[in-house]
């Protein structure tokens, strides 16, 4: 494997400030090509798309490009990434969008596993058409999300399944393939939030069988640009509500109004950097995104299982999750200190860490944990060293006593 961790982590100039960026699945640091990419596009001269002068020709070639990339990434076609201000936003739109073929007696299956945004959206579109909402519970022992429900829960009326990827708050990776071919095994849809699981490894939308599947990129060291990808004929045979001016074709349909161009700039110089992880990584884009993904996942994994001993051999820290297969995401309490004191300590500490119910809703309702402020969240990503999991496990020890 060709991971250097010091030379990824010199290509971010936020990581300078003596913090101990634990933050990541709240929203990442941007390396210096994706800075540059932004100032770049800005400092070259950018116009509205669909022109006939050379700045309007250079927003046309970044959008493209951008759809590109975001497709290497994922393993989709640049004729489905629809881009957007951020999935939430993105995923009001399909829902909408979807629901409006949907009418009572139909059914939806969302996940108590999953981020409110892959959950509300589609109960709230589900009420208004008269459609069934049926729930896939988690096991809160372990964090997992049993498969075999599912069942029971998908029948013929199912028109879609909202499931994540990842779980922003325990790192559970439900068996989103077998969920997918049971929805789809009935003509149902599979709706996929790959928000928090697209910086931790390897992704592949078919092998998912994800008909949508979301990203953003601000959580993989890109600006703060969502994405959905789906397969450019479902595409097709959707009607979003739209301007009339606007262009009727696919993907754009989907995308309203002015897009952030400099931004996409730099989306594609983060799918650049991800691919450059890993050394040693050849081939294609497609093919380097891979090998530096995987590379990435074992060394994240490395040093979660570093995370979890030490924070485990701490008595009044209790943590939670223990899905067999999870991102590097930790999420614990200590004894007597709710978790906002505990983030507060660790900020006095230097070190970045979120507290509360990170929006897993009804994941933490299920915990039993949201009533009281929720958990603790240290998460880690790939410019994480071990000096950062050794200072978030001091400064807890620090203040359990
Ligand atoms: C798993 C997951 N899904 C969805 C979202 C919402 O993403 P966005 O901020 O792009 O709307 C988040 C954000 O934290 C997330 O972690």
């Amino acid at each position: 494997m060709g991971y250097d961790v010091s030379r990824v982590r010199a290509s971010y100039p936020a990581l300078a400030d003596g913090y101990a960026y634990l933050d990541g699945a709240a929203g990442t640091q941007v390396p210096q090509p994706v800075i540059d990419a932004i100032g770049d596009a800005y400092r070259g001269g950018i116009g509205n798309v669909g022109g006939t002068f050379p700045a309007s020709r250079r927003s046309d070639g970044i959008v493209a490009e951008c759809r590109r990339a975001v497709a290497d990434l994922v393993g989709g076609a640049p004729e489905g990434v629809v881009l957007g201000a951020n999935m939430t936003t993105l995923t009001y739109r399909l829902a909408y969008t979807l629901a409006g073929q949907w009418g009572p007696g139909d059914e939806v299956v969302v996940s108590r596993v999953d981020h409110d945004a892959n959950v509300r959206p589609w109960i709230q579109v589900a009420e208004r058409a008269g459609a069934t909402v049926r729930w896939a519970e988690v096991d809160p022992a372990t964090g997992e999300l049993p498969v075999e429900q599912y069942d029971n829960l998908i029948g013929p009326r199912t028109r879609l399944v909202a499931v994540t990827a990842a779980s922003n708050i325990l790192g559970t990776r439900p068996d989103v393939p077998a969920i997918t071919a049971r929805a789809h095994a009935v003509g149902a849809l599979a709706y996929v939030d790959g928000v928090h699981a697209t910086p931790h490894g390897p992704v592949d939308v078919a092998e998912l069988g994800a008909d949508f599947y979301a990203t953003s990129a601000y959580k993989w060291s890109g600006p703060h640009v969502g994405a959905v990808i789906a397969d450019p004929l479902a595409l097709e045979a959707l009607t979003p509500d739209k301007l009339r001016p606007a262009p009727d074709d696919v993907p754009v349909r989907f995308e309203t109004g002015t897009a952030p161009f400099a931004d996409l700039a730099g989306v594609v110089a983060a799918v650049e950097h991800l691919a450059g992880l890993d050394s040693a990584a050849s081939g294609s884009r497609r093919a380097r995104i891979l090998t530096s993904m995987a590379t990435v996942d074992a060394y994240e994994q490395e040093l979660f299982a570093e995370l979890l001993a030490g924070l485990d051999a701490i008595g009044p820290v209790t943590t939670y999750g223990k899905a067999s297969r999870r991102t590097a995401t930790a999420y614990f309490t200590v004894a007597g200190h709710p978790p906002r004191q505990v983030a507060e300590h660790l900020a006095s500490r230097r070190v970045n860490v979120w507290s509360g119910h990170s929006y897993a809703w009804e994941l933490t309702g299920a915990l039993g944990l949201r009533d009281a402020g929720g958990a603790v969240r240290a998460g880690l990503v790939h410019y994480n060293d071990r000096s950062d999991v050794e200072r978030v496990v001091t400064a807890v020890a620090d203040l359990a006593g």
